[in-house]
């Protein structure tokens, strides 16, 4: 019932958060350095959110989290598709000086409330991220302000304020930490969102491939990138960020990116080869988050030349086939207002799309950015 369209981005700065709503607080510094403990007063309501104490831990090592913070994760594949992946990655490299990457896990016991991450990728330093296995319905901004705050706070006490450029988490969580962060930073929120977009998913049972015929009088194909692609790819990668204010590539960006996606496997291409007319590529598809169980795609780009014939529908559903040879799930977020749902929906990613019902789970994302006066934007 109260699914995320009633969170609308008119209305996104309409609700204000007074600090006088915040339970009364009392910190308990515990044996452990790391640990803070907030304790609430008691309610006896049966939703996630009623509970007694919040608990924190903030970890600068992948390997220190611990095993229920992972489980909880592990447990939501799709949803955990913006942190799992790199902490999994850092859990298999040796710890070393890592760059000033943390996570922070909000709990009560062993039931996770929030996981955030600050970490970077190959293009730069990623927003922070923040997920949560409580489903949406229960995201009340009254019900999170609590720990929320708490997260925010830890946070502050170990990472720049100018290092959080922009928070993105499901919509009412980004939102809530927005207010929140500003009010202990002093740093204002950017009025227009960054980004705003559902989260979807498709998997073998739902995987739909139409039948689409070629591009006509030529020769296509449907493959992994390779480094003869470099250039091609490199101008995909600048028209899709030329595209995502206000993380912008310039050419010798857009050819590293290219590069890295290349190198790492995680790129896919449609090339279209016409008679004595070098090779073009039509659409590419990247995919750069991953488990063993979930893949993300993270990138779909159509060269204008190629629009509206059935490029991205086609090289999205063979790339969702090539991964869900080995993984139970491939997801993706599309932009609200983004028409590229449709051909999501085509594929087989349930809950976008014109026309589309809700599903649990397929909830609205949004990030949210900081002041850039007083903070250094990265990239993602
Ligand atoms: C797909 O469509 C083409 C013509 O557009 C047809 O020749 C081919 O047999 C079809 N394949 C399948 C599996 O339906
Ligand atoms: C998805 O289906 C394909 C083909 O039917 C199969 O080989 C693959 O193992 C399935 N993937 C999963 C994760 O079950």
């Amino acid at each position: 019932m109260v699914l995320g369209f009633e969170y609308k981005s008119s209305q996104i700065f309409a609700f204000f958060i007074s600090l006088s709503l915040f339970p009364i607080v009392s910190l308990i510094l515990s044996k452990s350095l790391s640990t803070f403990c907030i304790v609430l007063m008691p309610v006896a309501v049966s939703n996630p959110f009623a509970v007694q104490s919040y608990q924190v831990a903030i970890y600068s090592h992948a390997q220190d989290i611990p095993q229920f913070a992972l489980d909880s994760l592990r447990y939501h594949p799709v949803k955990s598709n913006t942190i799992l992946p790199l902490l999994e990655k850092r859990m298999n490299q040796p710890p070393s000086n890592n760059g000033g990457e943390v996570w922070v896990v909000v709990h009560t016991g062993l039931d996770v409330k929030f996981i955030a991450s600050v970490t970077c990728g190959a293009m730069g330093n990623y927003p922070l991220f923040i997920f949560t296995p409580i489903p949406y319905s229960y995201l009340h901004p009254s019900a999170i302000s609590s720990p929320v705050y708490l997260l925010a706070q830890t946070l502050l006490r170990s990472v720049h304020r100018s290092r959080i450029y922009s928070v993105f988490a499901p919509q009412v969580v980004a939102e809530v930490f927005a207010e929140v962060w500003s009010s202990l930073t002093n740093i204002g929120v950017v009025q227009k969102p960054y980004y705003h977009a559902m989260i979807s998913y498709v998997t073998n049972e739902t995987l739909t491939l139409r039948n689409i015929s070629s591009i006509q009088g030529a020769h296509c194909e449907l493959r992994p990138a390779t480094l003869s692609d470099t250039n091609a790819v490199a101008e995909l990668c600048f028209l899709f960020a030329s595209d995502s204010e206000p993380f912008l590539l310039d050419r010798e960006g857009a050819m590293y990116e290219a590069r890295t996606l290349i190198q790492s496997g995680q790129c896919w291409v449609y090339t279209v080869t016409r008679p004595y007319e070098p090779t073009k590529i039509a659409c590419l598809v990247a995919y750069t988050r991953n488990t063993n169980v979930a893949a993300t795609i993270t990138k779909v780009v159509t060269h204008h030349q190629f629009r509206s014939q059935g490029c991205a529908e086609k090289l999205v559903g063979r790339v969702c086939l090539h991964l869900l040879a080995t993984k139970r799930y491939v997801s993706l977020f599309v932009g609200i207002t983004n028409r590229a749902a449709n051909v999501y929906r085509k594929v087989g990613f349930i809950g976008v799309g014109e026309g589309a019902q809700p599903v649990q789970d397929i909830d609205p994302y949004i990030e949210l950015g900081f002041d850039r006066k007083y903070v250094q934007l990265g990239h993602w």
